[in-house]
């Protein structure tokens, strides 16, 4: 399968100057923005205790509330982890995308600088996840390992879909942490800073990804709802059930089990899932035969 130099597109172009102009002005470096050597404070939460896995379980009652902020500080740097690692996955996509087209035009400078947040980004979790003393997990082998081969078959459609469906999922949670007043400045912050910029590329993605699909023939976006679906199918799961119980000192069969069956966790995800489905319904990305993909993932009831 080739790779598609973009058609022009006048609305395109015009929302990757605005992107441009907005990121001149607002652009962070987290190296001067974020406190890096505030201290920890022991009893602030690390991620809001509503969305951890195991809130309200039978097992959740059990905690005391420092091992709940315990379970928070790993649920937290396992986020962290997984949004380099897709972020460096955003990056690798958009050099791809960039080396098939003829110019470089706006929409073109503006993946560029989009690529250069990223950086900017993974580098600041790495620092995030330093403060955080969590063991540090690998991404699943049933990511990690097939991605370079399924990244030679995306096309414009999931090369945008894929990033936004990161993008919207994460966005959901940050948004929230950033404000929760019971959490560790420290992560407040770096919520904010990462919040403030990824609203840029979640609008680049949204104009990209609604031209893409403007102007797909039917088969076209016929095979790209299946292999959108799929590809959520397959990555959503490891982004939002952090997997970190035996490092906690808890039986991770149980613990999995009742994070699994959490009906706090179903809604969280479903929360977590929202603004997304409604997009990429309302772009005709979603019809019902990828339904069961979606409720597969959580994201969709
Ligand atoms: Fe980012
Ligand atoms: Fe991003």
């Amino acid at each position: 399968m080739t790779h598609q130099a973009p058609h022009p597109s006048p609305h395109c172009d015009a929302v990757a100057r605005r992107l441009l102009t907005a990121s001149a002005v607002r652009s962070y470096d987290p190296r001067t923005e974020i406190d890096w050597d505030a201290p920890l404070a022991p009893d602030l939460w690390f991620w809001p205790p509503e969305r951890l896995t195991l809130y309200g379980t039978p097992l959740w009652d059990r905690m005391d509330h420092r091992q709940r902020v315990t379970l928070s500080r790993h649920e937290a740097a396992h986020m962290v982890r997984m949004a380099q690692w897709f972020e460096l996955a955003t990056i690798r996509l958009f050099a791809r995308y960039l080396m098939a087209r003829d110019g470089l035009d706006a929409r073109a400078f503006y993946a560029l600088t989009e690529m250069g947040d990223e950086t900017r980004h993974i580098t600041m979790f790495g620092r995030l996840l330093d403060r955080l003393d969590c063991r540090i997990h690998p991404m699943p082998a049933h990511i990690r390992l097939p991605f370079p081969l399924a990244a030679a078959c995306f096309q414009d459609i999931t090369l945008f879909a894929s990033a936004l469906i990161f993008e919207e999922v994460l966005d959901r949670y940050q948004r929230e942490a950033m404000r929760d007043e019971r959490l560790q400045p420290l992560v407040r912050s770096v919520c904010r800073l990462h919040v403030s910029e990824e609203a840029r590329h979640v609008s680049f993605a949204r104009a990209e990804l609604c031209d893409a699909v403007r102007r797909a023939s039917r088969g076209h976006l016929a095979f790209n709802r299946s292999f959108t679906a799929l590809l959520a199918s397959y990555t959503v799961p490891a982004l939002v059930h952090p997997d970190r119980f035996g490092d906690l000192g808890l039986d991770p069969r149980q613990a999995r089990h009742q994070a699994r069956h959490n009906p706090h966790h179903r809604d969280t995800l479903l929360w977590a899932g929202e603004k997304l489905i409604a997009f990429l319904t309302e772009v005709d990305l979603i019809k019902g035969p990828q339904h069961p993909l979606w409720r597969h993932c959580g994201l969709m009831a």
